[in-house]
């Protein structure tokens, strides 16, 4: 699994746009993930506000981060290994891949180009494939 340099471009210019509306992103992506999935409601203990703050934070790094993935990804491997720890199972990933390219859909609007996608899609599969890897041994 990789992604191209025009791919990390993608994703860090589209994500440029969702930055000013994190706040709102945050809160959409929380209330999809939790209509798509209920039992991803109950792993969040922490203030869902706060939360939606660490979300869009967690997502600037690893955007910045595809630039320069061979130190991304021991980083990555760490936070797969921490997710076992807060009761995440594999198929959660799924439901936050699906909760995540919603909630870009509808933020990007026009600027949600098949590219885009594309490149959110790939670099959310990368990460959520080291993530796993780390936890389980398999992507
Ligand atoms: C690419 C995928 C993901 C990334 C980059 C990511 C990132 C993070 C980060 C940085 C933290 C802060 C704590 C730490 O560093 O250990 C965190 C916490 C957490 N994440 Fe994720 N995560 C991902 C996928 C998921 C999935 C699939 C779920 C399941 C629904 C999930 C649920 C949680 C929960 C429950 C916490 C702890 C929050 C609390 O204690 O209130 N994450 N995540």
């Amino acid at each position: 699994m990789s992604i191209t340099p025009r791919q990390a471009e993608l994703v860090q210019s589209s994500f440029r746009i969702v930055q000013p509306m994190a706040a709102t992103t945050a809160d959409l992506f929380y209330k999809k993930l939790f209509e798509i999935d209920s039992s991803a409601a109950v792993l969040f203990k922490g203030d869902i506000k706060q939360q939606g703050q660490r979300f869009v934070q967690v997502l600037a790094v690893a955007v910045g981060g595809l630039s320069n993935l061979s130190t991304l990804v021991p980083i990555v491997k760490q936070l797969g290994v921490r997710h076992v720890g807060y009761g995440i199972r594999a198929e959660h990933y799924d439901s936050v891949r699906e909760a995540l390219l919603w909630t870009l859909a509808l933020v990007l609007q026009d600027a949600y180009t098949d590219d885009v996608r594309g490149a959110w899609a790939t670099a959310y599969a990368m990460l959520a494939g080291v993530m796993k890897e780390a936890a389980w041994g398999e992507p």
